[in-house]
């Protein structure tokens, strides 16, 4: 692992429509690796490889926003109410701090509660920045912020704010590292605005036209106390979708990457996720429709301030996605 990559992708600020600060972050690293680099209208990057010929257009896509709160009001002691930018839970909050674009450190805590039965509900977190009032407060309405955690190695498990989905731009920089020549021409997509709408790679699909489109984004794992059951674990490889709350993969776009993980002799698992989506379901549904599938790293704690993945399934990803293409 490039543990200094990941970090400067992991701690980048960017939350959804504002992505520009970890778009610089992945130009300057796919910039030497390929043949073309864009930004497209709504702000995604696409990097792309042309191949020998004769081949498909594959698109490639990770999503490289992140969650996080937007301030709706600062109150009379200067404390900022917020709303979340995608699925910011309150239970996950408590305690935590978040950083906004300008470098503001808040710490988010919760009102007095009479009733301390059921969880927080959003309208009763607030966010310190040190202001005693609306004048002096360092953010004011409609400025975004994102969890602050740093990235921190755990045996062989990383730890980190939004590895949800820097982990899979991470797979996407680290495949153009190795990638051998192949006669496909590949669009990798650097995604806007996966955590709220999909539209980054709704549009950048519409634009590149591809015959298949493969995206690349966490998943849940079912090997946690009382977690939800599902056939997916931490550390037993890369997760193939079948089928999420958005999307049924594309039998042929499934088939080639369990093919792929077998010729590459990875582990891999099958997912059927019961709540959430990717940029798969967003991307198969442009023009006349696009065959599309998606290889999920296996994630737990996604969307609260500490994601965990396992380092070998990252690198089994990566093996897996560049059989993929090679094949194709
Ligand atoms: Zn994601
Ligand atoms: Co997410």
């Amino acid at each position: 692992m490039n543990l200094e990559l990941l970090q400067n992708l992991t701690q980048a600020f960017g939350p959804s429509g504002y992505e520009s600060e970890i778009r610089d972050v992945i130009r300057h690293a796919v910039t030497p690796l390929v043949d073309e680099v864009r930004v497209d209208p709504l702000g995604s990057l696409v990097a792309i490889k042309k191949g020998a010929g004769g081949g498909k257009r594959i698109l490639l896509a990770a999503h490289m926003d992140e969650i996080g709160v937007m301030v709706t009001h600062v109150d009379k002691q200067g404390y900022l109410r917020f709303t979340r930018m995608g699925g910011v839970s309150p239970l996950t909050c408590i305690g935590g701090r978040v950083r906004f674009a300008n470098g503001t450190l808040g710490v988010i805590y919760v009102e007095h509660r009479e009733d301390r039965s059921k969880p927080p509900t959003l309208d009763q977190l607030f966010i310190d920045v040190g202001a005693t009032g609306p004048d002096d407060a360092p953010v004011g309405v409609g400025e975004t912020g994102v969890f602050a955690r740093p990235l921190e190695l755990q045996g062989d498990r990383l730890i980190s704010k939004t590895l949800d989905d820097r982990i899979g731009c991470y797979v996407l920089i680290s495949m153009l590292k190795e990638l051998p020549p192949v006669k496909h021409d590949l669009f990798f997509v650097f995604s806007v605005q996966e955590e709220i709408t999909l539209s980054g790679a709704r549009t950048a699909a519409y634009t590149i036209d591809p015959d298949m489109a493969i995206a690349i984004d966490v998943t849940s794992t079912g090997d946690t106390p009382k977690a939800l059951p599902m056939a997916v674990s931490l550390g037993k490889g890369p997760a193939i979708k079948v089928k999420d709350a958005g999307m049924v993969s594309h039998p042929e776009v499934r088939q080639l990457l369990i093919t792929a993980a077998q010729k590459a002799g990875v582990p891999y698992q099958m997912e059927i996720l019961q709540g959430g989506s990717t940029d798969a379901a967003a991307m198969q549904l442009v023009r006349a429709g696009v065959p599309s599938g998606c290889v999920s790293i296996p994630c737990r704690y996604v969307h609260s301030p500490s994601e965990m993945v396992a380092a070998p399934d990252v690198e089994h990803t990566v093996q897996l996605l560049l059989e993929a293409v090679r094949s194709g």
